[in-house]
């Protein structure tokens, strides 16, 4: 195949190997090559319909688009020394069908609204397809949390046993974070989804190309509407990696917790053994390595928000080639996510929770001692202040039963009250984690039937965000199989 097209004008001499690899696009570029070539298709189309190119090279033209599409770009479109497969591929068309015809193609177009179009055709795609794991792994988490609405087992703060809480309050709480990472990807995608082709360089150009039409072609809700912020602009990547990177956020807490309650020290779940790894030397492991792994990409996807940012931050208008550098940092990033999405949900799916060790840990370290204080204020009319200070101090003593507590009361000089009215058997049901869980019956709280409650507002919730997923996707769908219909109808 011949040489870079590109250079041959204002640049002279060869270029090393070294210096072309460092220049090139062409592994991120996997990513947008489909896309480029309904990119061409669009573009190609609009130039036929507003008289800009003749029937006969823009029949070739397409004639050879369609074939790339249905076969695949050749391995040459991706030789470095093109630098990218935009420049690659039209090196490759003008190859196939002559200087003449093939040279005709990137007029009223730039590198920079092609690249830009393309990786927004991409991502559109990636958010659906994060958007689709998210409600599966929702779904999961409802499913697993409907039988385990009577579960008791021990809320942490700052990892020490706190208050009892049900193994559906719980999972119920991951469920609301990816309930709002789902709500961030569609309004990320509404900002996605805008054309810049035909924006060109960045001042637009001369000919007479018909936006609306390629945006249409394309699938784009509308064009953007400037053509120097259109190709300049990377903030819907960032956008995108940052909802990536909050939701692996979510998933490494998770995971976090999946491998702390794996452990011999905790034992409140089983991970199924095709989530875990053996050890090379200690034939009695069985390691939760795809949770591990999982926290790890969530530091992968951060890192790469981190770079799409710091790389942006500096860059006067419009394009500059640092923009290159960004795309593989959003792939990689959106990639951490739409890997391990599915896998946790499978890894929920498929884990065994200990019931009875929770069970076991829900009422341990005086966990309940907020439900006594309440009662004392509620039943028996001392001031908040006053009763934590006496189980408090009860629980300094090491118990919670009835002389512990009066000799607690007595110890407050400053008390009026001593007697403090209650029972042991009173005390008793109320150290109960189970009434701990029932009397949390607010909004938000654990009792069973607050979080059945939860489920079908979540699962309501989940239904419109499955619908839209739904018509988006044909939507999309529709509109890629009409641009290949009209390119088919007008090579034919
Ligand atoms: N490979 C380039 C990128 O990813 C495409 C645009 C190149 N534009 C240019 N003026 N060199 O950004």
């Amino acid at each position: 195949m011949r040489s870079d097209q590109i250079r041959q004008g204002r640049l002279a001499g060869e270029r090393s190997g070294d210096l072309e690899h460092f220049l090139a696009s062409m592994d991120a570029d996997r990513w947008i090559a489909r896309a480029d070539l309904l990119v061409d298709m669009a573009h190609l189309l609009g130039l036929s319909r507003q008289g800009i190119i003749d029937e006969a090279p823009a029949r070739a033209l397409m004639a050879a688009l369609l074939d790339l599409y249905d076969h695949g770009l050749p391995e040459e479109a991706f030789d470095e020394r093109f630098e990218d497969v935009h420049a690659g591929k039209e090196a490759y068309l003008i190859d196939r069908v002559g200087e003449d015809f093939g040279g005709r193609l990137h007029m009223g177009r730039s590198r920079n609204d092609e690249v830009a179009t393309c990786i927004r055709i991409r991502l559109k795609e990636e958010i659906l397809a994060l958007v689709r794991s998210l409600i599966d792994l929702r779904v999961t988490l409802l499913d697993v949390a409907a039988s385990h609405t009577e579960t008791v087992m021990p809320g942490f703060t700052h990892l020490q046993h706190a208050q009892p809480t049900t193994l559906a309050h719980y999972l119920l709480a991951y469920e609301q974070a990816f309930s709002r990472d789902t709500a961030r990807l569609r309004e990320a995608y509404a900002r996605v989804d805008a054309s810049p082709l035909g924006s060109a360089a960045f001042a637009s150009t001369g000919f007479p190309l018909d936006r609306a039409y390629t945006t249409r072609l394309l699938g784009f809700a509308r064009p953007a509407p400037n053509s120097m912020d259109a190709v300049a602009a990377r903030d819907f990547a960032i956008e995108v990696l940052a909802d990536a990177s909050i939701c692996m956020t979510s998933v490494s807490r998770l995971c976090e917790e999946l491998v702390l309650w794996s452990t011999a020290f905790v034992g409140f779940v089983r991970l199924d053994d095709a989530y875990c790894s053996s050890s090379s030397i200690m034939p009695q492991k069985k390691n939760p390595d795809v949770a591990e792994i999982m926290r790890a990409k969530a530091g992968s996807a951060a890192g790469s928000l981190a770079a799409a940012i710091t790389i942006t931050k500096g860059l006067p208008m419009s394009y500059n080639r640092d923009l290159q550098e960004l795309t593989p940092h959003l792939w990689r990033g959106v990639e951490a996510a739409r890997q391990s999405i599915p896998l946790l949900a499978g890894m929920l799916d498929s884990a065994a929770f200990d019931t009875e060790r929770m069970a076991a840990e829900a009422g341990r370290g005086f966990s309940t001692a907020t439900e006594l204080a309440d009662v004392l204020v509620r039943e028996y009319g001392l001031p908040f202040r006053t009763a934590h200070r006496i189980v408090g101090r009860a629980v300094r003593h090491g118990s919670l039963d009835l002389a512990t507590l009066e000799a607690a009361a007595r110890e407050a000089a400053d008390l009026s009250v001593v007697d403090l009215g209650i029972t042991q058997e009173k005390i008793d049901a109320v150290l109960d984690p189970r009434h701990a869980v029932a009397v949390r019956g607010i909004v938000g709280g654990p009792a069973p039937a607050v979080v059945a409650a939860q489920i079908s507002e979540e699962k309501e919730r989940l239904s419109r965000d499955a619908a839209w997923a739904e018509e988006t996707d044909s939507a999309l769908t529709n509109a890629f199989e009409h641009l290949i219909l009209e390119a088919r109808r007008f090579a034919a």
